[in-house]
């Protein structure tokens, strides 16, 4: 298993290009299921998640090849319509296949995906809106065995939640659906908008996505298309936290201003100087950070859950303290025992975590445990005296490509063992 070498407390300077959106390359993936003839999608970030969706496209017969951020998707040759236990456990995330497959097939047998380490993902909300759609769903033996012999129905849905992956099932059920499907409090992040506009650009009719009621249209078929996937929000989040924690002056380009209204803002209050123009970000980081009294996450466009692990890792250092509220998943600060071991004082009641900013952290070994977290115990190694050695960087490739080339583009001194 591979393990990043970090020897911090150093300043970060320079210019770094941030990669396209993992949380829109996924849906895009699926959506092509849908789509004849060959799509390309431009900025596609090299990924072990991507490797996952591009191994359920092929192994339900579709044909994908990668030319470095460039990805060719061709989809006209799927018979299949199950995705085994293998490949469904894989990413829990691949559950945004099954209204794709459901929909192109009639038919669709997925293996339940399991919990992950966020602790349990429900998928009530994406079964109720299928099975209102018109699907047959059976569970057993922890497997989803979904049917739709008419075809899928447009209705109207009203999400109880505003998930993210339940608009994006029902988005894509909906697209080739006979009629009209309204989805009411539907998720508003920016990587649904990027969906939506792929989607559109075969030839859908989606409106409104981006705000909390989306409309579409069933249409017989999609053709396909070229598309360049939105840049990634959440790894913007987490070179801002990279540079706050060190102190640093940085410039990040391709990034898009308004999907980080909620992380700029906090930034803003600890002190930093940030600056935004034409896709690229100026960000400077105070000697010390001051604290943010309260930071709760929320759906978009509120504070970014994704963010919640780097971000609080930034504040350990900071002057003060900082109150966190994770609203969105349940167990979702395994980092915090691991940032503890660097010197970091958090105390975690349930869904609050309280950060008393400390004056250093001190290099140690450290196991990340999930995707954020690992971005988390990375950004503390930059700036803890010594060297931190991270473990379960498994995790952190799932959702960053080459972290360590990109910090050591900036001067950090990170080596992958
Ligand atoms: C997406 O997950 C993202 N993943 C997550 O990013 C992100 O944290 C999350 O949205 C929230 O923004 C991808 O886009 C691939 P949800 P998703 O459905 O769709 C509950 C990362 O780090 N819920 O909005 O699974 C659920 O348990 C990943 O890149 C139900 O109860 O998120 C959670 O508490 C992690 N029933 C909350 O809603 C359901 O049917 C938010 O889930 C569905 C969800």
């Amino acid at each position: 298993m591979s393990r990043l070498l970090i020897e911090g407390a150093k300043k970060l300077s320079g210019e770094v290009e941030v990669q396209g959106a993992k949380n829109s390359a996924l849906p895009i993936l699926a959506a092509t299921i849908l789509c004849r003839g060959e799509n390309i999608l431009h900025n596609c970030s090299n990924l072990s998640d991507v490797d996952a969706a591009v191994k359920i496209l092929r192994y339900l017969g579709g044909k994908v090849s990668r030319h470095d951020k460039t990805m060719l998707v061709n989809t006209d040759d799927i018979r299949r319509f199950d995705i085994p236990h293998g490949l469904m456990r894989e990413m829990r995330s691949s559950i945004v296949f099954l209204g794709a497959v459901l929909s192109r097939n009639k038919r669709a047998k997925l293996s339940f995906p399991g919990g992950c380490e966020l602790g349990p993902r429900p998928i009530d909300l994406h079964l109720k809106a299928l099975r209102q759609m018109g699907a047959i769903i059976k569970e057993y033996h922890g497997i989803l065995d979904c049917s739709a012999p008419k075809g899928l129905k447009g209705t109207k849905i009203a999400l109880s939640f505003p998930s993210v992956g339940a608009t994006e099932n029902i988005m894509l059920a909906a697209v080739n659906a006979s009629g009209t499907t309204t989805i009411t409090n539907a998720a508003r992040e920016p990587e649904i908008c990027d969906l939506a506009d792929f989607l559109n650009k075969c030839g859908a009719k989606i409106y409104g996505a981006g705000e909390g009621t989306i409309v579409i249209d069933g249409v017989d078929k999609l053709d396909s298309a070229q598309h360049t996937i939105i840049s990634d929000r959440i790894v913007t989040s987490t070179l801002m936290s990279c540079a706050a924690i060190t102190g640093s002056e940085i410039i990040i380009r391709g990034i898009v201003a308004e999907h980080l209204n909620s992380i700029i803002s906090t930034f803003e209050e600890a002190g930093c100087k940030i600056l935004c123009s034409k896709g690229s970000m100026y960000f400077q980081a105070p000697e010390k950070l001051r604290a943010v009294k309260s930071i709760r996450t929320m759906p978009y466009p509120g504070f970014p859950t994704d963010a919640q692990a780097p971000v609080m890792s930034a504040l350990t250092v900071a002057d003060g303290t900082t109150c966190f509220v994770e609203n969105i998943f349940e167990s979702r600060y395994k980092h915090v025992g691991e940032l503890a071991r660097l010197g970091a004082n958090i105390k975690v009641e349930g869904k609050v975590a309280i950060v008393e900013g400390v004056d250093t952290l001190s290099g140690a070994f450290v196991e990340a445990q999930d995707l954020r977290g690992a971005a988390a115990l990375v950004t503390a190694g930059l700036a803890a005296e010594g060297t931190t050695e991270v473990a379960g960087i498994k995790y952190l490739e799932r959702g960053y490509e080459n972290f360590e080339v990109v910090l050591s583009g900036l001067g950090a001194t990170v080596k992958k063992i």
